[in-house]
């Protein structure tokens, strides 16, 4: 593995991470620790939830007789239960990936007892990274990454594809912008559905607030995602600078600021409805200056003082990471620090406790939030699947090479059915019309001819199938920052499995404050620990369910695909 253009070799000695890794110690209450998180119970698991691959679960949903649930799918709008799941099929891309698998006599698949599951397929587990100290280190991708995320993919001698999304902290540019740079350096392709950043579930926010400050990030980049997600009125801190230089007496606005500034507001007359930070603050004395005037203010106007200091906008912050890991040898600090700074301010001037309302992790609201983006991935990715297994075994039956359009691509037939078809077109030369073939998600097609037999299954447009889709087996979430990601990971949901990384904040030699499930040195360590794991799981369960292989396989109607299955047990019905 080619380590060496990573700073990772360079790291502090014990005594120096000692200073670094922890925050406070045990005997000061730290501001950052006030949300009640680490009191709480994770969520236990209410049933049970299959190891089998989704794509198996899914194929075992479409087995005959169910041609309910075939019926129901062509109206294309109801929900297949995958709970509801038979026996099992394998899913297989080609001949060379379905030997588990046979026809029994009944005509319903038939799964043998195996030492390895490796048909193509995608997990029922999934994977979220967080992505500074796991994936990155400043402007260095971390070695292992790529070969971790290729894994993934499929690339694994189990050939199971694992969804992923990240989790990260960071923020300050779109979250297409982060997915275009993370394709870059992985050489995959990350969308943007797969990127929650500290600043993404304040999306929320947008139908609560009209005016709010954003803080943070380069220049104006930060206003600009803020008007991504839908923010109308948002003011950045060098607008208020703008305004009134003397706001902040030391820092005078360059050029550069200047050509980004909103040069228009009246800030003496502007209410600020919320603090939004967004990102690390650039600039923390001026920013402190403004932020702390806003929160002693009268209803968020410059220039006033609230009696009280109750009248002050709300304050928000992307995430509470006191410390992060960059590619320098010790780590920096973060917006938590930020946090405790004003907190501190603002106590030392109003006497009072700050009140602020966080996001990040370990926060309960980017859990659930990422839960939800989670499961949306997760769908994505069994159908992009489905998808393309069903496409190849149409192009191997059809004896054709894909490249047709996909209406073709996905109407295939088995070789009864074209020995079917061909006899029905020497009869529709004799005079006979031929009637309409009506298309649907997962159709039988409907034909006005009584002569139904001679009509197959027409499987199309599988993005608008719809799965109840189980949740996540487990999630393996990797971190390198026990405070944020290990706390996170622990708190939310006794499915979520953390594992702590030493590519990051955490160093070897210390302890973590929050324990992970696993410790390994790189994400890739990660990835393969999880996958071993799991595939342990899944050949279990795989086994609690099948046959003893037959003596002789030559006698076994191979599978070729639960689909094909499925046509040629409704045919002969
Ligand atoms: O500012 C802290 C942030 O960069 C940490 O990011 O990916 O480790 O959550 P991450
Ligand atoms: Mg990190």
């Amino acid at each position: 593995m080619e380590s060496q253009n990573l700073n990772i070799q360079n790291a502090p000695t014990n005594a120096e991470t000692a200073k670094t890794a922890n925050t406070a110690s045990p005997s000061v209450q730290s501001y950052l620790n006030n949300d009640g998180i680490d009191s709480m119970t994770p969520a236990a698991r209410k049933k049970r939830v299959s190891s089998l691959s989704l794509s198996d679960q899914w194929a075992g949903s479409m087995r005959s007789p169910s041609l309910a649930a075939l019926s129901k799918l062509s109206n294309g709008n109801s929900n297949v239960s995958l709970k509801k799941t038979g026996s099992k099929v394998s899913l297989g891309k080609s001949h060379s990936r379905l030997s588990m698998l046979s026809l029994g006599s009944d005509g319903h698949p038939v799964r043998y007892k195996t030492h390895i599951v490796d048909h193509f397929r995608v997990a029922s587990y999934a994977f979220a990274f967080d992505i500074d100290g796991v994936i990155v280190k400043g402007p260095e991708t971390i070695p292992y990454a790529r070969e971790a995320i290729k894994m993934l993919n499929g690339e694994n001698k189990y050939n199971i594809k694992v969804p992923y999304i990240f989790v990260t902290n960071g923020g300050g540019r779109p979250e297409s912008e982060r997915a275009k740079e993370l394709s870059e350096r992985l050489g995959v392709e990350i969308t943007e559905d797969q990127i929650i950043q500290g600043h993404t579930p304040m999306k929320d926010l947008v139908a609560v607030y009209n005016n709010v400050l954003v803080v943070g990030g380069v220049g104006d980049k930060c206003r600009k995602v803020a008007e991504g997600y839908g923010f109308k009125n948002v003011y950045i801190p060098l607008d208020v600078m703008y305004w009134n230089p003397s706001v902040t007496p030391y820092y005078t606005l360059t050029e550069e600021d200047k050509k980004v500034c909103k040069k228009d507001v009246d800030f003496s007359k502007t209410k600020i409805d919320a603090i939004l930070v967004f990102a690390d603050s650039r600039n923390w004395a001026a920013d402190q200056q403004i932020i702390l005037e806003l929160l002693m203010s009268k209803n968020g106007v410059m220039g006033t003082v609230s009696e009280t200091f109750e009248e002050g906008p709300p304050i928000y912050f992307a995430h509470s990471d006191f410390i992060w890991a960059t590619n320098y040898k010790l780590s920096r600090y973060g917006m938590g620090a930020l946090q405790v700074s004003i907190a501190a301010l603002y106590r030392e001037h109003t006497g009072k406790e700050l009140k602020v309302t966080r996001f990040g992790k370990p926060q309960r609201g980017t859990f659930k939030f990422a839960e939800k983006v989670l499961k949306n991935w997760r769908q994505d990715v069994l159908e992009e699947h489905v998808e393309e297994i069903t496409s190849a075994v149409a192009s191997e039956y059809s004896g054709e090479d894909g490249e047709e359009e996909e209406e073709e691509a996905l109407s295939f037939k088995t070789p009864a059915q074209k020995a079917d078809e061909k006899k029905k077109e020497e009869k529709d030369k004799d005079g006979k019309q031929k009637p309409e073939p009506k298309r649907g998600v997962f159709n039988e097609t409907d034909s006005e001819d009584s002569d139904d037999e001679d009509e197959g299954l027409t499987i199309q447009k599988l993005s608008q199938l719809t799965l109840d889709l189980p949740p996540a087996s487990t999630v393996y979430f990797v971190g390198d920052t026990p405070e944020s990601d290990i706390r996170f990971a622990n708190s939310h949901d006794e499915s979520w499995h953390s594992i702590l990384v030493k590519t990051g904040v955490y160093q070897e030699g210390t302890v973590p404050k929050y324990k992970p499930k696993y410790t390994c040195d790189n994400v890739l360590e990660a990835v393969k620990y999880a996958i071993e794991r799991e595939h342990q799981l899944e050949l279990e369960e795989w086994n609690a369910g099948a046959q003893d292989p037959p003596e002789n396989p030559d006698t076994v109607q191979p599978t070729q695909d639960a689909l094909l299955v499925e046509r040629e047990v409704i045919r002969e019905k």
